[in-house]
């Protein structure tokens, strides 16, 4: 890394990691952001090797995912990743919402740089995480 002197602040000269278009867009202008007023599941999940954290609220409609929103407490790459993901499980049933994989989440956003591809985890496993909170106190499958 480099130091330079600008404008009488020192400031480092960082790279900056190579997200796709995708992930810069969903950064811009996430979808499915907030909470549901009367979710039907709401699950927190953290990283503790990065310290942040995601929120996901589901708004269930018999067996079918109606809504799903998302907090984000994390970087770009948990955004986007985290409003794919949302987009991908409406519309589905916890079943096949429990067969999305984290390479699936990768793809839709058009990959992500090894080193923050555990934020893609992080947001699938809210996801597994609000889907089995969902089996156990409504036993939707
Ligand atoms: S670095 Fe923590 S979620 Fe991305």
């Amino acid at each position: 890394m480099t130091e330079k002197k600008k404008k009488g602040k020192k400031y480092t000269e960082r790279g900056f990691l190579d997200y796709s278009d995708k992930v810069i867009e969903l950064f811009k202008n996430p979808k499915n952001v907030g909470e549901i007023e009367d979710a039907d599941v709401v699950v927190q999940e953290g990283d503790p090797t990065c310290g942040d954290a995601i929120q996901l609220s589901l708004k269930f409609d018999n067996e079918t995912i109606k809504d799903a929103k998302f907090l984000s407490f994390g970087c770009a790459a948990n955004i986007a990743t985290g409003s794919t993901l949302m987009e991908m499980i409406k519309g589905k049933t916890v079943e096949e919402a429990r067969e999305i994989t984290i390479r699936q989440v990768l793809e839709e956003v058009g990959g992500l740089p090894p080193v923050k591809r555990h934020c893609a985890v992080l947001a699938t496993r809210a996801l597994e995480k609000a889907l089995e909170k969902a089996l156990e106190e409504y036993g939707r499958e």
